[in-house]
């Protein structure tokens, strides 16, 4: 996961998560580049304020027209879909048992995607749409193996709902640029041409070899809701195919956790009043439970203040009770640092009139 951090912060180790060019064009510190203290001081020196860095290593983005050898290619792209798994994996799930078998069926996923030529066609057209999709089509897919597996869904049928999640949007492709990408307020009929992108999707998907209609069906499903308010078809709860519904909402909640260009990513409590707010109206109760059962909504680490005025730190999820886990007291009600270990797990009884209010990172 990459953010943009004050030079001052940066520490050695920590990975370039954009290229840094001189004024006059010349590539000066690649991008994916581990800083050393010297990258850090020159940096300073050139009175840069702000960088996008990483914890873990990044790639570079691959331009797709700008490397002939398509051995290169491959090789390339299957490190950074690792890579970016791995990312994601870290920053939605800590239950470990889930993030293996997530991960296994991710690994297998790329074995056959890297061994099918029509399947690697297939990643090429997503990452053609622009980095942003593609990013949003793995995060979707490792959400949605997350949420698969918490509802039991094993094996060859838990790959299936993996590469359906995984070209969930690649009817995209076939959306006119200008349209996809359009800043302004959309007409009704460029509307209609972004809606279309599910049935593009699945007349795409359909025709591969060995692609099931389950896994081709959350191309064509995933933006209906079970009330009937979604698109294109407006079906209604079990006629729309249950991994198209946990896709659903792996794309929204992935969404909400992302910033955008035109605006921040939503906090964790709007998250779950959100999530919890719809359960039964627009997403399946028993898919919103297990979502909210396979991610960790309030991350370790970060810090909360509860409704007494308490702030804690986030010490431990709780996947049960995702609104209640495990707090360090930092502060007390009167804003005063608390110097002893004090430990509120807000699932225990005597912390029922306890609840987060507000999160700050
Ligand atoms: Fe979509």
């Amino acid at each position: 996961m990459t953010m943009n951090m004050k030079v001052e912060g940066i520490r050695k180790g920590m990975y370039l998560a954009t290229p840094f060019f001189l004024q006059n064009g010349t590539l000066a510190i690649p991008m994916g580049t581990k800083l050393e203290e010297r990258h850090i001081l020159f940096l300073k020196k050139m009175g840069i304020k702000e960088v996008e860095v990483s914890i873990t290593p990044v790639t570079d983005e691959l331009s797709v027209e700008f490397i002939q050898n398509e051995e290169t290619l491959y090789r390339l792209i299957k490190e950074e879909f690792r890579v970016l798994v791995k990312d994601s994996l870290l920053n939605y799930s800590n239950i470990l048992s889930r993030k293996h078998v997530a991960h296994q069926v991710a690994d297998n996923l790329l074995h056959e995607i890297a061994a099918k030529k029509y399947l690697m066609d297939c990643l090429l057209d997503i990452k053609s749409i622009d980095s942003f999709t593609y990013r949003h089509s793995i995060n979707v897919m490792v959400l949605s193996l997350l949420i698969g597996s918490a509802l039991g869904i094993l094996g060859r049928d838990l790959y299936n709902l993996g590469i359906g999640a995984l070209f969930h949007d690649i009817g995209k492709m076939n959306v006119p640029k200008d349209v996809l990408f359009s800043e302004g307020k959309l007409s009704d009929q460029d509307k209609v041409k972004i809606e279309h992108h599910t049935v593009h999707g699945f007349e795409i998907l359909i025709r591969l070899p060995d692609m099931t209609e389950e896994a081709a069906g959350i191309a064509l499903m995933h933006h209906e809701r079970i009330n009937g308010s979604g698109y294109p078809h407006n079906i209604k709860e079990d006629q729309i195919h249950l991994y198209a519904q946990i896709v659903g909402i792996a794309d929204v909640y992935e969404a909400m956790t992302t910033e955008r260009k035109y605006r921040r990513a939503h906090n964790p409590l709007e998250i779950m009043e959100f999530l919890m707010g719809n359960s039964g109206i627009l997403f399946d109760e028993h898919v919103v439970k297990s979502l909210l059962e396979s991610v960790s909504i309030f991350r370790i680490g970060s810090v909360v203040q509860l409704n007494n005025n308490e702030c804690g730190v986030v010490v431990q999820a709780n996947p049960s009770l995702p609104a209640r886990p495990v707090l360090r007291l930092i502060f007390d009600r009167h804003h005063l640092k608390v110097r002893k270990q004090i430990l509120i797990d807000l699932a225990a009884q005597e912390n029922t009139t306890l609840s987060i209010t507000r999160v700050f990172g």
